[in-house]
């Protein structure tokens, strides 16, 4: 293919029309992402799909700011996700709108603040350290199986919600399943992460409450306007009784929303740093001397290594975005790495800067729904870079170094492998 349907030239490597037959689970999307990204946000600013139901996708940074934060004329109430299946049961705070979202937010905010985050800093890095243990003495790993997927998910797991870690695997798999894998598979996949976490709820629920995330889930909130009851299959003329305490399934349905967010998303990022040290050796011993170019380096490598995709909304008017008009009920996506890839907010979008500096992060998103867990997303960045740099000095790729990736909602690595010269372990856990 080499022009679009409706005339403009494309990169002969382009083996889809992105900008009239955009499929976000398509091969072709995840193998041609930054070339595709930059060029919907150069020339194509809201993109069609015709999959399933059909739906639109906006790319500039101004436009997914002014959707993100415009909740009444872009709803969050019929899911994240375009064409989602209609059994898929609902999240909360993601698949809802204020005033019941901030009803959410107010009650588990505090849990994910900056302060109550720096307090696990410790523990965050002695998982690290326990992980990077195991592999230490044979100087090389397989990069997100070893260490940047399972740090992110003993940290929830363990130090936040206070699970056993050894129930990890099969739900590492479960949100895999959820978030990119096929979409008939999806509902199974939050299903297997709902039940799990149901029983868990169910046996704290017993206990005396604690200051955690767990006894602010079991709390729950009001009910109050904002979600869709018939989301998952339940009656559309259901009578909500305002003000009544939530249901039970809202509850899990929240512990279900953020521990997805606690496993699914740090790992790209954790995975980018590895790899950039490992292709850019200066820059590590630059960051390894110089603790004070850290905190912005990390910014940039959420920016660039921005795994949350694409979120849906539903435009609930007719309402114009960068000349398209949206008629009520059409489906749009955000795509945030769209966001952080314009080069209009970011010069040379596409170069990784650790001096870079900028204030706001898209990868984060905006608006009322903007990521809860950000400061605990960066925290993981924090200690996973510092670990590395202090452990694994020279980072290099090794043999069998293959990245593959796989994209939809989220960004997913895998196969990256990479060798350092032997160290000692640290010892206990
Ligand atoms: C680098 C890592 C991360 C990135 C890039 C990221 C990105 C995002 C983005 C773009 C949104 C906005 C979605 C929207 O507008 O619809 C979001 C929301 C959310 N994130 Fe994150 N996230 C990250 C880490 C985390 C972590 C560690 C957690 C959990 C501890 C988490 C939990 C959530 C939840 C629950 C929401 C929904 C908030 C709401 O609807 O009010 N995220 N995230």
């Amino acid at each position: 293919m080499s022009t679009t349907s409706d005339g403009l030239e494309t990169p002969a490597t382009w083996r889809r029309d992105h900008h009239n037959d955009f499929d976000l689970d398509s091969v072709e999307f995840n193998e041609e992402y930054e070339s595709a990204i930059d060029d919907l946000v150069a020339r194509c600013p809201v993109a069609h799909s015709s999959v399933g139901k059909g739906y639109h996708v906006v790319s500039r940074y101004a436009d997914v700011r002014r959707i993100a934060q415009d909740w009444q004329n872009f709803s969050s109430a019929d899911g994240y996700q375009p064409n989602r299946p209609e059994e898929m049961p609902p999240i909360y705070p993601d698949e809802c709108d204020p005033p019941y979202q901030t009803r959410w937010r107010r009650q588990l905010d505090h849990h994910l603040s900056p302060r109550v985050v720096r307090s696990y800093e410790a523990s965050v890095t002695e998982h690290a350290n326990f992980l990077i243990d195991q592999f230490i003495e044979r100087g090389e790993f397989d990069v997100v199986s070893e260490f940047a997927s399972v740090l992110p998910s003993r940290v929830w797991f363990n130090s936040f919600l206070g699970l056993p870690v050894e129930d990890l695997p099969p739900l590492m798999d479960a949100v895999e399943q959820a978030l990119v894998g096929p979409i008939e598979g999806r509902t199974e996949g939050w299903g297997k992460l709902f039940s799990y976490l149901d029983a868990h709820l169910k046996k704290r629920d017993g206990e005396e409450p604690r200051d955690d995330m767990m006894s602010a889930v079991l709390a729950g909130v009001e009910l109050d306007e904002g979600f869709n009851p018939s989301m998952g299959g339940g009656p559309a003329d259901a009578k909500i009784d305002m003000g009544a305490p939530c249901p039970w399934s809202h509850k899990v349905a929240a512990l279900s929303n953020v521990t997805a967010g606690g496993l699914g998303t740090a790992t790209y990022l954790i995975a980018g740093m590895a790899q950039y040290l490992a292709a850019n050796p200066e820059d590590a011993q630059r960051l390894r001397d110089d603790e004070s170019l850290r905190p912005q380096a990390i910014e940039e490598f959420i920016r660039a290594f921005a795994s949350v995709v694409a979120m849906a909304r539903t435009a609930t008017s007719e309402v114009e975005v960068a000349g398209t008009t949206f008629q009520p009920g059409d489906r749009v996506v955000l795509l945030f790495p769209g966001a952080t890839r314009d080069p209009e907010i970011y010069e040379n979008p596409g170069e990784i800067d650790i001096d870079r500096n900028f204030t706001v992060n898209a990868a984060f998103g905006f608006g009322p729904h903007r990521c809860i867990g950000s400061h605990l997303a960066r925290l993981l960045g924090k200690v996973a870079l510092a670990t590395m740099l202090e452990r694994l000095p020279d980072l290099t790729a090794a043999e069998g170094n293959e990245p593959r990736y796989l994209t939809s909602v989220t960004r997913e690595v895998s196969g990256i492998k990479l060798s350092f010269t032997p160290g000692l372990k640290l010892g206990g856990e």
